[in-house]
C-alpha cells in the first residue's frame, strides 16, 4: 500500500531480485542478496521467485503457452512434466483455447491472468504479486486470487 510513485514497484523488484538496491543488505532464505553477482541472483530468482508484473510484461513473440512454459525451461523442467503443469494451469485459469493466442490478442484481464499463471507454474518457494488482483476479483471472482493462496 501507498501511493502512486511512492516505490511499491520498485521494493517488490528488488525482494523479486529483478533490480539491485543502491544500499542496505537483504537475506533470502539466509543467503546474502545484496552480496550475490547478477548470474547468481538471476539463479535465485529463477529458482524460488514467482513474480506477477504490474504491467503483465509478458513476452509478445511467444503465445500463451510458450509463455506459461518459459520458467518451466529456466528450471529445466523435462518436457512430458513440462505440457502437463502447463495444460492443468491453462484448465484452472480457462485459458485452454487461448493457448495458441498471442498476447496482443488477449484482453487486458486474460493477460493478467497469463502473468499469473506463468509466476505459479513452477511452484516457487515464493510469489510477489504487484497489484495483481484488481482485475481479478471483478471480473474473475476470486478464481486465480484462490489458486495464488493455494
Ligand atoms: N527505471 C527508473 N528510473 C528512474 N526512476 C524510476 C524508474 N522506475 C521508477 N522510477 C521512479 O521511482 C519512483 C517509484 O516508482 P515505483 O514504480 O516503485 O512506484 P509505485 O509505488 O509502484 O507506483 P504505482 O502505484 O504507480 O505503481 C517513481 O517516482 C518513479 O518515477
Ligand atoms: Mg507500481
Amino acid at each position: 500500500m501507498g501511493p502512486s510513485g511512492s516505490g511499491k514497484s520498485t521494493l517488490l523488484h528488488i525482494l523479486g531480485m529483478l533490480e539491485d538496491a543502491s544500499e542496505g543488505e537483504y537475506l533470502f532464505q539466509n543467503e546474502p542478496v545484496h552480496k550475490m553477482n547478477d548470474k547468481k541472483r538471476t539463479q535465485l530468482h529463477r529458482g524460488s521467485i514467482g513474480f506477477v508484473f504490474q504491467a503483465y510484461h509478458l513476452i509478445d513473440e511467444l503465445t500463451v503457452y510458450e509463455n506459461i512454459e518459459t520458467p518451466l525451461l529456466y528450471k529445466n523442467v523435462p518436457s512430458g512434466e513440462r505440457k502437463s503443469r502447463v495444460a492443468d494451469i491453462l484448465d484452472r485459469f480457462n485459458m485452454v483455447a487461448k493457448k495458441d493466442l498471442f498476447p496482443t490478442q488477449l484482453s487486458g484481464g486474460q493477460q493478467q491472468l497469463v502473468g499469473i499463471a506463468r509466476a505459479i507454474v513452477a511452484e516457487p518457494a515464493v510469489i510477489f504479486a504487484d497489484e495483481p488482483t484488481e482485475t481479478f476479483i471483478l471480473t474473475r471472482r476470486g478464481r486465480s486470487w484462490n489458486c495464488l493462496q493455494s
